[in-house]
């Protein structure tokens, strides 16, 4: 199921993912670096990590919103993608709080403002693989007609009713085949 949001012909959300994913779980790694060394650098880094992937975090979730809303209901993938947005809400709302807890004394983050992101951490463990299920197992956001050979998300344009004749009733190709078509088209001319 196509994406609905999308640049240079690839979903927007995967590509926004990746700081939020990123930022939020290296500040943990740097919290604990920070508690086994008493270095306060390194707290003071992972306060500024939270901070940005909070912020990277709330614009993923723009994309991946408008995503879910486009798929069907009563399907597996509209529960799942529920609970995926659902869950990632909550370790927003997580690290979010860490990031209050810790804001007037980043050095020196409270035991509270460290859980909270630990807490945070292991939820999105599971939610990023419920994404991969929506992703990988249930089709969401892959080219319709996605395959090995299939031409350049760049290139291939949708070719609705290139080739075909008046009252032609072949249901139209996706943008994916649509380089495919249009060659099985020509060739067969
Ligand atoms: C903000 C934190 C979020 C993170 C870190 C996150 C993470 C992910 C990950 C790791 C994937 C799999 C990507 C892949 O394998 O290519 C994914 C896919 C997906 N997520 Fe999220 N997600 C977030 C928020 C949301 C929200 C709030 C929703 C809305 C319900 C949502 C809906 C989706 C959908 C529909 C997909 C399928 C792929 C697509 O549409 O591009 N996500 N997400």
């Amino acid at each position: 199921m196509e994406s609905k949001v999308k640049l240079a012909g690839h979903p927007v959300h995967p590509m926004l993912i990746v700081f939020p994913l990123g930022l939020l779980s290296t500040s943990v790694v740097f919290d604990i670096i920070g508690l086994i060394t008493h270095e306060a650098r390194w707290t003071e880094v992972s306060y500024y990590m939270v901070s940005a992937g909070i912020i990277g975090g709330l614009l993923a979730a723009v994309p991946g919103a408008l995503d879910w809303w486009a798929i069907p209901r009563g399907t597996r993938a509209k529960r799942i993608g529920l609970l995926h947005g659902v869950g990632n809400v909550v370790v927003l709302a997580l690290f979010i709080v860490s990031w209050l807890l810790r804001r007037e004394v980043p050095a020196a983050p409270p035991t509270g403002a460290i859980v909270a992101a630990l807490i945070g951490l292991a939820i999105a463990l599971g939610t990023a693989w419920l994404g991969g299920e929506l992703v990988n197992r249930l089709g969401v956001g892959v080219d319709d007609g996605a395959s090995l050979d299939a031409p350049s998300s760049l290139t291939a344009q949708p070719v609705r009713g290139a080739g075909r004749q008046a009252g032609d009733r072949r249901a139209y190709p996706s943008t994916a085949y649509s380089g495919i078509e249009r060659r099985a088209v020509g060739s067969a001319r």
